[in-house]
């Protein structure tokens, strides 16, 4: 079975977009692969935070992975600072990869541009990435688009070992679904659905309530037309509801917008689609909220079984790089 491996980062709040653009593979990816996630508590570090939300987020976010369908038993749910061997894999990946090459991440510069504080880390969090990746022989990476240029490196880093050290590394591939299934805010259907981007209105969160959630898609941005049909260019706004709905009830767009007439029963049927579909999830992440200490159990249990897959790789690294064995 080829190995997949994906990683979220821990900050701000679970959307609509994470889940139909990248959770939702996730979860189908567990039945024909096998599955390595991961909540990169690390990768959250090369911004500032605040500590006692980290921790917070960090658990938060396992309990919804689980929600969503992550099954901790076959496959493997971890935190990546529960493990040692990514940091220490991430130093030789920063030996490995080239300034220049970090230098040319889009990402590097577009979170670099304008803050006061720019990290040592904001700039290596490429290698780190592709210490999550390499670390487990990873054949295959579920990711949105904007993670193409990341999951490169990760491959040039690989090629390049390989010549220098000796087979060591599987060369991984990303996995990008269809430009379809790009989630836009319902504000400005222009932009991405993202926590921090369009503002509170435009993304449905996870945990939102049905009401809260009848409410936004209420709002939503649509056009001066009537017309319910399914063309991004010119109707953007309608065209990611009928997105939404059709993601919602596994029916393409095009045939979701059949049978509905006005805006207004676009937007209802919309709302209704997505209460249905974050219900269960909802109720499963209320009660894995209430037991902690059930989620540490299979977060301990998940490093476990993260370790057993990293630890032989970085020992190969290791004696391929020439390190003493200890
Ligand atoms: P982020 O929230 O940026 O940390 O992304 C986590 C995962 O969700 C990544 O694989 C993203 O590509 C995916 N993702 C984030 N926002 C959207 C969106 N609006 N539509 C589809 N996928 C998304
Ligand atoms: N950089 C990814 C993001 O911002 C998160 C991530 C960290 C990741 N390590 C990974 C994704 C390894 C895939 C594989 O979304």
């Amino acid at each position: 079975m080829a190995r997949v491996f994906s990683g979220i980062k821990p900050t701000g709040s679970v959307h609509l977009g994470n889940l139909l653009g990248a959770l939702r593979h996730w979860v189908a990816m567990q039945d024909e692969h096998q599955a390595v996630y991961c909540v990169v508590d690390l990768h959250a570090l090369t911004v500032p935070h605040d500590p006692d939300e980290l921790r917070r987020a960090t658990r938060s976010l396992a309990q919804m992975l689980v929600a969503v369908g992550i099954d901790p038993e076959r496959s493997t749910l971890f935190v990546q600072g529960h493990l040692t061997e990514h940091t220490e894999c991430a130093w030789v990946m920063e030996c490995t990869s080239a300034f220049g090459e970090l230098r040319r991440m889009t990402q590097f510069k577009d979170k670099s541009d304008g803050s006061d504080f720019v990290s040592g880390g904001l700039f290596t969090y490429p290698a780190l990435q592709a210490a999550d990746i390499l670390l487990y022989d990873t054949d295959q990476v579920p990711v949105g688009e904007d993670q193409r240029q990341h999951i490169e490196l990760a491959r040039d880093i690989a090629v390049r070992f390989n010549g220098r050290y000796g087979d060591t590394f599987v060369v991984p591939e990303a996995v990008i679904p269809p430009a379809g299934a790009r989630v836009m805010d319902l504000q400005y259907p222009e932009i991405k659905m993202s926590k921090s981007d369009g503002g509170e209105q435009g993304a449905i969160l996870l945990l939102d309530d049905p009401a809260m959630i009848a409410k936004k898609f209420k709002r939503a941005v649509t056009d001066s037309e009537t017309e319910v049909r399914f063309d991004p260019t010119s109707k953007p706004g309608v065209s990611n509801l009928l997105s939404i709905l059709g993601a919602a009830t596994g029916q393409s767009p095009a045939t979701a917008a059949v049978g509905i007439e006005r805006y207004g029963d676009l937007k209802a049927a919309t709302a209704e689609a997505v209460i249905s579909l974050l219900r269960p999830i909802q109720d499963r992440y209320h009660e894995l909220a209430a037991d902690p200490a059930e989620t540490d159990r299979l977060l301990a249990m998940g490093a476990d079984k993260a370790r057993s897959i990293a630890s032989p790789t970085l020992d190969r690294v290791r004696d391929n790089l020439g390190l003493l064995s200890r």
